[in-house]
C-alpha cells in the first residue's frame, strides 16, 4: 500500500465510524444514487429482487440487513425481528440464500449477554428453516467477543446453522483458523475493512495477501466447507491452483463475493460450476459499509467526487 493510498484508506475508514455524517449522508440523493451500486436497496423487497436475479444466473447470496452499532436494547430487538422476517421470506420464496449478522447490530458494543441472546434467537430461527447465519467479523476490540459468541452457538446449533468471519490482515487470524477448523465451524476468509493498529494488523498488503493464501490452505485442507470471500483474482486463482492439487472437488467450498464488484468475475466462476454466494446488503442505515467499500478503492473516491460536483 503506498503512502497516498495508505492515507484516503485511513481517512475514509475514520469517517465511516462517525454518527453525525451517517444520518447527513443518507439523505444526500446524489451520494445515495452511487450507493446504489453496491446496495441491493433500502426495503427488504429490493434484496429479494436482486437474490431472485442472482439465483437465476447461477448464484447463491448471502442477505444483510445494514445496521451496525445500534446503541439501545429496543434497537436491537428491532434487528431480530428483521431478520426472523428475512429467513421467513427466504423460506416462503425458496430463494437460494442464508443470512450474514454484525454481533454490533445485536448489542455486542454495550451489552454481551443481549448480543448473545439476540444472536441466539436468530440463529434458532435459521435453524428451525434448515438456513445458516454467517457471523461477520468487525473491528479488532470485537474479534474475541465475537468469536467467543460464534462458538457457543456453534456447540448449540452445529456446523450447518452458524459460522464465523477470520480477516486476513490480522496477525492472530491463522491461529484462529486451525481452532475454528479443528472444532468444525465454517470460516468465511476475507483480506478485512476496518482501520487497525500495525499492532494487530499487517500493515501491508504484500503481507495481508500472503497470510490471505497461508490461511486459505488451512481452511482448504480441514474438510470443512468454507467461502473464499475476495475479488482478487490473484488470491481467486491461487485458491484454484491449490484446490486441484489437492484433488478437491468443485463443491468442497464456495467463493463469496459483495454485490456490485468485479460481476464479470463471479458469473464467470458460476459459469465454470464453482459455487458462488453473493453478500447482499439492503436498508436505510448503508453509510458505514458504502464508506468502507469506497476505502477498498481509491478509484471509488473520485467517481463519487466527479459525480457529486456534477450533481
Ligand atoms: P482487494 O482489496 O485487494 O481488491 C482486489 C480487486 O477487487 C481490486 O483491484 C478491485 O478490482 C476489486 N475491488 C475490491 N474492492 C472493491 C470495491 N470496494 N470497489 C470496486 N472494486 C473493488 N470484511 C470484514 O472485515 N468483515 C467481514 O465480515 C467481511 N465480509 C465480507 C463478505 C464478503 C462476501 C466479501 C467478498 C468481503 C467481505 N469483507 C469483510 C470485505 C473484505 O474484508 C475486503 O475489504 C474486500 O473484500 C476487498 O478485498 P479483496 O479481497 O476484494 O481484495
Amino acid at each position: 500500500m503506498n503512502a497516498t493510498t495508505g492515507l484516503s484508506r485511513s481517512a475514509l475508514l475514520f469517517l465511516s465510524r462517525q454518527e453525525g455524517l451517517k444520518h447527513a449522508a443518507t439523505r444526500l440523493g446524489p451520494l445515495r444514487e452511487l450507493a446504489s451500486r453496491f446496495i441491493a436497496g433500502e426495503q427488504l423487497e429490493d434484496a429479494v429482487e436482486a437474490v431472485k436475479a442472482l439465483n437465476a444466473q447461477g448464484m447463491m447470496a448471502s442477505f444483510d440487513h445494514l445496521n451496525e452499532a445500534v446503541r439501545t436494547p429496543e434497537g436491537t430487538r428491532d434487528e431480530v425481528r428483521e431478520y426472523r422476517r428475512l429467513l421467513a421470506r427466504i423460506d416462503a420464496q425458496g430463494v437460494r440464500a442464508n443470512v450474514s449478522l454484525k454481533l454490533t447490530q445485536c448489542g455486542l458494543m454495550f451489552d454481551r449477554a443481549l448480543a448473545l441472546e439476540n444472536a441466539r434467537t436468530v440463529v434458532a430461527e435459521a435453524a428451525a428453516r434448515q438456513s445458516f447465519v454467517r457471523i461477520d467479523m468487525e473491528q479488532s476490540e470485537v474479534t474475541q467477543a465475537t468469536l467467543d459468541t460464534v462458538n457457543a452457538l456453534h456447540a448449540e446449533f452445529g456446523e450447518a446453522h452458524v459460522g464465523a468471519v477470520l480477516q486476513s490482515y490480522l496477525r492472530r487470524t491463522e491461529a484462529d483458523a486451525q481452532a475454528l477448523c479443528a472444532r468444525r465451524v465454517r470460516i468465511r476468509l476475507c483480506k478485512g475493512a476496518y482501520l487497525e493498529s500495525p499492532r494487530v494488523a499487517f500493515p501491508d498488503k504484500q503481507d495481508v495477501d500472503a497470510n490471505f493464501v497461508r490461511v486459505m490452505r488451512v481452511l482448504l485442507d480441514s474438510g470443512v466447507y468454507h467461502g473464499i470471500a475476495t475479488h482478487d483474482e490473484r488470491m481467486v486463482d491461487a485458491t484454484l491452483e491449490y484446490a486441484a492439487k489437492q484433488h478437491l472437488p468443485k463443491g468442497a467450498f464456495e467463493f463469496q463475493m459483495l454485490y456490485g464488484i468485479r460481476r464479470d468475475l463471479q458469473l464467470r466462476l458460476a459459469q465454470d460450476g464453482f459455487p458462488v454466494r453473493i453478500y447482499v446488503p439492503y436498508g436505510r442505515s448503508w453509510y458505514p459499509y458504502f464508506m468502507r467499500r469506497l476505502a477498498e478503492r481509491p478509484a471509488n473516491v473520485w467517481f463519487v467526487m466527479k459525480n457529486l460536483l456534477k450533481g
